[in-house]
């Protein structure tokens, strides 16, 4: 399945491969979304077509749902599931607490409610994800259309009293169009360069009326799996 990788997706291949190591049989498991997920989706195929791994998997996006039917790994929703044993996903970055900055992907609202609804959280990176401090990957928040202008508006008035260095926020496009989620929702993402208090600012984005949810995944984050272009694998 590898085949003749370029270093980067070598390194994500490696980190994929490493924690489906983690999925026993019988477990219920939460599919990422991603490049770095895909390749873990694949892996489970590959074991559930070869080996007879018998798992149940709930996707945390439409295309991750496409692409786990394509190579056989059987899905329910989370509501038949109703608790995961593990779920298994990507991140944009991640720091020494292992929190994260998730929603690159757009997928931040399933992705956080899935990994939420799991006993064991496994994020694949490579080292590029790593920082000493979140922020420099601006930070996705999902917001409804309705109104979505005055609640950018709100999100950038309430910064000024965070401890962040930037404090525009930008709508995500798709093209000419507004890039929509999969809960048919809009993206802002935050240009804060530097997160000073990731679990105050997690929570004073969600008191603001329109915001779904923020990308921001404080302490649900249990492992990071970091694979390396040259195909060795920390676990950390
Ligand atoms: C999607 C995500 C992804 O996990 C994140 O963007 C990392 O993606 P990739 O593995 O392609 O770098 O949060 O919403």
């Amino acid at each position: 399945m590898s085949g003749t990788l370029s270093p980067i997706d070598k390194a994500k291949f490696v980190a994929a491969k490493r924690a489906v190591d983690y999925v026993e049989d019988g477990m219920k498991v939460g599919l990422g979304t991603g490049s770095t997920a895909a390749w873990m989706v694949k892996c489970l195929g590959e074991m559930v077509r070869n080996d007879g791994l018998k798992i149940t998997g709930v996707a945390t996006s439409t295309r991750t749902a496409e692409l786990a039917r394509q190579v056989g790994v059987p899905i329910v929703t989370l509501d038949e599931a109703k608790w995961l044993d593990l779920t298994i996903d990507g991140t944009d970055e991640y720091d020494h607490n292992l929190n994260l900055i998730k929603g690159g992907g757009a997928a931040l609202l399933m992705e956080k409610i899935v990994a939420t609804a799991s006993d064991q959280m496994i994020v694949i990176a490579d080292l590029s994800k790593q920082v000493e401090t979140l922020g420099a990957f601006p930070l996705p928040v999902e917001v409804i259309p309705f109104g979505w202008q005055t609640t950018k508006a709100l999100i950038e008035e309430t910064l000024v009293n965070l401890d962040v260095l930037g404090r525009t926020a930008s709508l995500r496009m798709n093209g000419a169009s507004p890039c929509i989620t999969d809960e048919g929702n809009y993206i802002l993402d935050l240009h804060l360069r530097r997160i000073g208090n990731p679990r105050q600012l997690s929570l004073v984005m969600n008191q603001i009326p329109g915001v779904v949810e923020n990308g921001l995944f404080i302490d649900i984050c249990d492992v990071v799996v970091i694979g390396n272009g040259d195909g060795s694998v920390e676990v950390r």
